[in-house]
């Protein structure tokens, strides 16, 4: 088993994949020009360009998912307007308010919807409800989606058009949390492009932290005119970096001979058999379907105390319609062996648990 093949709990518990180690080695060659006039950064800018296939892209390294998120919504939301998005979103519930702090106090509305997903026709009644308040509530400017979302489920690129169409109708950006975006892409099969900026995202938060990266993060405007002021806002929030080429050189390396998307491939098999795994034990099932690297299963209690009792690590995690599921999520660095023991173990416990006995 590897070193942290009992341990469930997210894609950031990993190291760094050995080709990111090994550029940022390279980087530490020589003096070069700082906080971003850096050879990397420009190769870094023209790999994105590649990648996304667009030249209009322009792309700015930050240390992490939640700077790229906040800075990326205070781009597009003023202090007095309102943001839409999942009710579970991480920018709702799990970065302390650092995008109402970076964008001087817009507000977050947080919809409900099945499986982790927004929906066109939430969307709208929730335009139609803030217009009604008129100068009383805060009109929304943005929608944010969460490709992978919270429940582990996917945008097609079609659902995401669908809501990009109808946010553009009202005026409104939209903003994809791309935090397991290569996930998506790898799972999907379409394009970078097509899961991003074809399909109507104007700015999207590019995860690389969890999928191999030490600690570089992006955040891609795909329309330039956005990005207007960006500079000035990433300096004023204190997240330039005067050696920005170490977070260039992991970015560099992440997109370059489709790294980005073979370790999410990986990571995507891996939550794949283990989601199959699961539904097969007495007393199982998935609260969500398997669609990239999160696996979110309900297992009788008893199994879960027996597991943790083992040694395995996961979390808790509220189910759809009631009760609890546990979340288990796959990384790049795990591997089948991973899988094997978890399944074993979980095996042994459910059917421990379904002939009345203690697991
Ligand atoms: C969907 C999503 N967005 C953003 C982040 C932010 O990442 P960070 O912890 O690097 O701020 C995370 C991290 O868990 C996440 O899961």
């Amino acid at each position: 088993m590897s070193r942290d093949g009992t341990n469930f709990t997210s894609d950031n518990v990993t190291g760094v994949s050995p080709a990111i180690l090994a550029a940022l080695v390279g980087a530490n060659e020589g003096r070069v020009p700082s906080y971003g006039a850096d050879p990397l950064t420009a190769a870094l800018e023209a790999r994105a360009r590649a990648v996304f296939e667009t030249d209009e892209l322009v792309l700015f390294p930050v240390a992490t998912g939640t700077a790229a998120n906040a800075l990326a919504l205070a781009a597009l939301v003023p202090p007095y307007r309102a943001l839409l998005c999942h009710e579970s979103a991480h920018i709702m519930t799990d970065e302390c308010g650092a995008p109402e702090f970076y964008s001087g106090g817009a507000k977050l509305i947080g919809l409900p919807g099945a499986g982790g997903k927004l929906r066109p026709e939430r969307i709208a009644a929730a335009i139609a409800a803030a217009a009604e308040g008129g100068v009383h509530g805060a009109q929304p400017v943005a929608v944010s989606l969460t490709q992978a979302t919270e429940a582990g489920t996917l945008y097609r690129p079609e659902e995401v058009a669908a809501i990009a169409e109808l946010a553009g109708t009202h005026g409104l950006r939209l903003h994809m949390d791309g935090a397991r975006i290569a996930n998506a892409v790898a799972s999907l099969g379409c394009s970078p492009a097509e899961a991003t900026w074809k399909a109507g995202v104007d700015v999207l938060s590019l995860g690389a932290t969890k999928n191999g990266a030490m600690a570089a993060e992006a955040v891609v405007f795909f329309d330039r005119r956005l990005a207007d002021g960006f500079a000035e806002r990433r300096k004023r929030a204190g997240h330039l970096f005067s050696k920005q080429r170490f977070l260039s050189a992991q970015l560099l390396a992440y997109l370059e001979d489709g790294l980005w998307l073979a370790n999410a491939a990986h990571a995507n098999r891996l939550a794949g058999r283990l989601g199959a795994g699961l539904a097969r034990l007495p007393g199982c099932r998935l609260a969500h379907p398997v669609e990239a690297n999160e696996v979110f299963a309900v297992l009788p209690d008893a199994a879960i105390e027996a597991l943790l009792a083992q040694g395995f690590r996961f979390y808790r995690w509220p189910a759809e319609g009631g009760g609890t599921a546990i979340r288990l999520v796959t990384a790049f660095s795990s591997d089948d062996a991973d899988i094997d023991a978890f399944l074993a173990a979980a095996a042994r416990h459910t059917e421990a648990v379904a002939a009345g006995q203690a697991a």
